[in-house]
């Protein structure tokens, strides 16, 4: 008798064998204009990171070379990276810099880097992307190179507008909002997404998730409202099954969504205010399942090892900060004063969260990744997870909730047990 366990594990190890999903795959954003002072070795252990949690490639954000001079040389060093990592890269050329007029220069660039061995690929061409930049015309590069094209498209409707000679595209619509960067409540929900696959019409979608988003430079000052999206999200990959994912991002500290590590050798563009001091790396580990599930084809994630991540801001959302040049960023009174806590679980367990000057709340969680969020108070914050009356795993938060602030700081601080 042929069950459905027997058809899971074969679909499984057709996955496997690559026959099935052979070309999905989920690249990270990275942000080549904060590396120039990265050495090969700093490439590899932020690849060696990602790929830990599945994560197949970055996709390289870049200026050209006349307004970062060292791109080139970053590139040269990240494909070398990648090819010694068994990982991939691809360019992601950035249109806040680069130019509808410039396909020489992107035509030479992609001939340099695009036949290299890290090079990632899609339908056997050579992933080019971009940030912005969807008029860019790929006509003349795909006549003398195979490249697959998935440039970021501003609006959904433009798959049925341009003739660009693009394959696919890339949403930057990764948070609640009715178009551009116009800030509406949550929760997330799949409805640029949705427009992209009716109007892609079966090319490839990469489908963009990210955890947080919160940036304060005098230029852009402003949250978006996600503060359990990191889960929203996956589920809604789960369930969307897009060709690609594009995680936004990995180091992009001034957006405050990065999940990778510090990175010691990155140079700071200002965002060292919000960034140094507040981790992110246990988002690594909420993604990993989710990564696994979706390549596997899967509804849901499965968990193997138990833990615990949590999250939340350093202040309540209505505190005044004494000594910032700047306004508070616009969009945080529609955030909600509240602390997140995502269970891995392979059993049913209790939940015990102690925000600051909260009394304690015991919540019962099931098997799976579970978010649950509790309202904050003001001081340590502490976290214990029980089966039977037993502790199996918590501690105190890295972080101490405060009522008082010198600047603005609304990105998340994030640990895990
Ligand atoms: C080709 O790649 C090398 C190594 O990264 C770099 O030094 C060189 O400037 C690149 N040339 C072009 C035209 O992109
Ligand atoms: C390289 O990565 C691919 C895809 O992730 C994997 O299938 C393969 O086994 C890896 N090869 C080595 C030598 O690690
Ligand atoms: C980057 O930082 C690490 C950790 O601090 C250090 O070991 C390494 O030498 C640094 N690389 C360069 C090129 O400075
Ligand atoms: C907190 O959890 C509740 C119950 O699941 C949910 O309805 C609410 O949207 C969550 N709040 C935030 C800010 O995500
Ligand atoms: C959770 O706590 C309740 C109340 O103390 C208890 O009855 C229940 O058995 C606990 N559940 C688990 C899985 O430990």
């Amino acid at each position: 008798m042929i069950g459905l366990r027997t058809i899971a594990a074969v679909t499984l190890l057709l996955g496997k064998l690559g026959l099935v999903y052979a070309q999905k795959a989920v690249y990270a954003h990275f942000m080549v204009g904060i590396v120039q002072d990265y050495s090969v070795d700093d490439w590899k252990a932020d690849m060696a990171d990602a790929k830990a949690i599945g994560i197949d490639g970055f996709a390289l954000n870049c200026a050209p070379p006349r307004v970062d001079s060292y791109t080139l040389t970053q590139l040269g060093f990240a494909y070398q990276a990648a090819a010694e990592s068994n990982f991939t890269v691809f360019i992601s050329f950035d249109f806040s810099y680069w130019q509808n007029d410039d396909t020489d220069l992107i035509i030479t660039t992609l001939q340099n880097y695009s036949s290299l061995p890290g090079q990632a690929k899609y339908n056997g061409g050579a992933i080019a992307s971009t940030f912005i930049g969807e008029y860019f015309d790929w006509t003349p590069v795909k006549a003398v190179l195979d490249i697959t094209a998935l440039p970021n498209m501003e609006d959904p409707i433009q798959a049925t507008e341009l003739h660009t000679d693009f394959d696919g595209a890339f949403s930057w619509l990764a948070w609640p909002t009715d178009g551009g960067n116009s800030i509406i409540p949550g929760p997330m929900t799949t409805v640029w997404d949705d427009k992209f696959f009716e109007w892609l019409d079966g090319k490839p979608y990469m489908m963009p998730v990210s955890p947080w988003f919160s940036t304060h430079f005098d230029s852009k000052n402003w949250v978006f409202i996600c503060e359990q999206l990191i889960t929203d999200r996956w589920e809604e990959i789960l369930a969307e099954q897009p060709q690609l994912v594009e995680i936004i991002s990995w180091n992009d500290f001034g957006e405050s969504h990065y999940i990778s590590g510090p990175e010691p050798n990155h140079t700071d563009d200002g965002s060292s205010e919000w960034a140094v001091g507040m981790p992110h790396d246990a988002w690594r580990r909420v993604m990993q399942p989710y990564i696994a599930a979706y390549k596997a084809g899967a509804s849901a994630p499965t968990v193997d090892a138990e833990g615990l991540v949590y999250w939340y801001r350093p202040t309540p959302k209505d505190v005044k900060c004494t000594n910032d040049p700047l306004p508070a960023p616009n969009g945080i009174d529609l955030l909600t004063d509240a602390i997140f806590v995502t269970t891995m679980l392979t059993e049913l367990a209790n939940l015990t969260v102690t925000s600051g000057s909260q009394a304690p709340v015991t919540v019962s969680v099931g098997p799976g990744v579970v978010t649950n969020n509790f309202t904050m108070g003001v001081g340590t914050q502490t976290f214990a997870l029980s089966r039977n009356g037993v502790k199996i795993l918590g501690g105190q938060g890295g972080l101490e909730i405060v009522d008082t602030c010198e600047t603005y700081n609304f990105n998340a601080y994030v640990g895990g047990f």
